[in-house]
């Protein structure tokens, strides 16, 4: 197969220039790179970064997470910088423009896309109800009593899915979607790169002053202790290895349409590989000090409680809805800390949802002839719908817990890796992609880019997929915390990594709007000058 197809017109009368500008834009290099940062740092940086590190060997496990960054991390963001920068689509888009066949990788990751935004709108709106709690610590003495029975009403893990309604959890996720909304039809400067402009900076400070008064917290040396200490023995782990290129993965915001979709709404002229220098080394920095932040908390608490650090260190949920409660009980000037980390979340939760959720209405609205607003509500509707049906119920961290897991693991890494293959050994897009990347970029990337893509970067991302792979059919998934039934995680663990799969090709085979190019667009004459 050959990806040579050359570049031409929309086949309709409107000009390349005026279908760019009905699609919306980013104003400027700028604008794109906080955006980009703003999708890539969320609650991967916050609340899984500091666990992962501190299980994976401490201190050493630096060493495989700048390699898998370095390695794969900055590799794949430069294939997505070019898929959507050299083709100016959506996922889908620049999928079919880079060959035909290829359509329905664009599809599947628009499908993981909706499938994450639906949860990640819930963990928003557990931070937002927080953010409140904290002013009142009204948590009270049991922050884990509190967070499983008064705020989440849990059910028995056992007894599947609810539809037992909590108000508390139903209002929140309301106002969630409801902000998202708005920024979404605001469109994508607008909306989506203003909101990142804005709330990047707000959030770097607020963080910066999160851990600077963690620091001060007695307790605070043993945390970082006991994060940076290395355990070099776990080098020879290959869990450790899989570990730090999965959190690579999330936390960059790479394989899943994200970055493509970005790139396709920043100028001819943006130097694509400087920008993706700043955006890895950006995202991996504040990955840094929120393991900093966290671990002089956490730290803060163990000496508090007269534990180890061991005993109180947790990631997702855990972390910010049960010890940070503990922490912020127990520490002098506790809400401020509280308000920081819960609007923290809150704003680097937002600026990612906001990415997620514009893979799928820039697919949909580049697909068929939909205005800004038409896309957002044909997208934003039923996610609100199913977000509410699953995540304001007594079982929502229960199928949060599953759909989060298997998403992560045999959705964004499996279709990563196929996408990678495909592009580069069946489709032979890597010449193609070269040329592109060395004409818009001030790094020379030719030679080692190219054999990274090829085979360094696949072969580790089957490696840990596999690994995932075999782990997960070995451990019943759940035990030993929570016994779920069968049926429950394979619809939503294994039948929803197959179901967006089905949904991706099923998609492809949909026509696409009439006036739709299905070739690398032309240069319009104004930005060849
Ligand atoms: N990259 C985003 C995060 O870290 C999805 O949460």
């Amino acid at each position: 197969m050959s990806t040579q197809s050359p570049a031409s017109q929309p086949p309709s009368g409107a000009t390349q220039a005026d279908i760019e500008k009905k699609r919306g834009s980013f104003s400027s290099r700028n604008v794109f790179i906080f955006a980009a940062i703003g999708s890539a740092v969320g609650l991967g940086n916050i609340w899984r970064f500091p666990k992962e590190a501190f299980d994976n060997g401490g201190g050493a496990f630096m060493v495989p997470y700048i390699i898998a960054l370095l390695t794969a991390g900055i590799p794949f963001l430069l294939l997505d910088y070019v898929m959507g920068h050299r083709t100016r689509g959506s996922a889908p888009l620049a999928f079919a423009r880079t060959h035909g066949k290829t359509e329905w990788l664009g599809w599947w990751q628009v499908g993981i896309c909706f499938v994450i935004a639906v949860y990640y709108a819930a963990i928003l709106a557990w931070s937002l109800r927080y953010t409140i709690f904290s002013f009142g610590k009204d948590w009270g003495d049991d922050p884990g009593t509190f967070f499983g029975g008064d705020f989440l009403h849990a059910s028995d893990p056992a007894k599947g899915v609810s539809t037992d309604f909590v108000a508390g959890l139903l209002i929140p996720l309301v106002l969630v979607w409801v902000a998202v909304l708005v920024i979404m039809a605001l469109g994508v400067q607008k909306g989506v790169g203003a909101t990142s402009v804005i709330f990047i900076p707000i959030l770097v400070l607020a963080f910066l002053v999160l851990v600077v008064r963690a620091l001060f917290l007695p307790g605070a040396v043993d945390g970082l202790e006991a994060l940076f200490t290395p355990d070099w023995g776990a080098l020879s782990d290959t869990g450790v290895w899989a570990a730090a290129y999965a959190q690579i993965f999330f936390s960059l915001s790479i394989g899943f349409g994200i970055m493509i979709t970005y790139s396709s709404y920043v100028g001819r002229k943006v130097d694509l590989t400087g920008s993706g220098l700043v955006v890895g080394f950006a995202n991996s920095s504040f990955e840094l000090l929120c393991g900093i932040g966290v671990f002089s908390a956490l730290g803060f608490m163990a000496q508090a409680q007269g534990l180890q650090i061991s005993e109180v260190a947790a990631g997702g949920p855990g972390l910010a809805f049960v010890a940070f409660p503990t922490i912020i009980n127990e520490a002098p000037a506790g809400v401020l800390i509280g308000i920081l980390f819960f609007a923290s979340l809150i704003l680097a939760g937002i600026t990612s949802l906001v990415s997620i959720l514009e893979v799928v209405i820039s697919a949909i609205r580049d697909k068929f002839d939909m205005s800004r607003i038409g896309a957002t509500l044909a997208v934003l509707v039923p996610a609100t719908v199913i977000s509410v049906f699953f995540f304001s119920t007594t079982s929502a961290l229960h199928v949060l817990d599953i759909v989060d897991n298997f998403i992560n693991k045999f959705g964004i890494l499996f279709v990563a890796v196929v996408s990678m293959v495909v592009l580069v050994w069946i489709v032979r897009a890597l010449p193609d992609f070269v040329d592109h990347l060395e004409g818009s970029g001030s790094i020379r990337i030719r030679g080692w880019w190219p054999a990274l893509v090829a085979v360094i970067t696949p072969l580790a991302l089957a490696f840990v997929l596999v690994s995932d792979f075999i782990d997960t059919l070995e451990t019943k998934y759940g035990l030993p915390d929570t016994d779920y039934p069968d049926w429950m995680v394979n619809t939503f663990g294994w039948g929803l990594v197959a179901a967006v799969i089905v949904i991706g090709v099923l998609a492809s085979l949909v026509k696409w709007r009439p006036d739709t190019n299905l070739s690398i667009p032309a240069i319009p004459e104004e930005e060849n000058q």
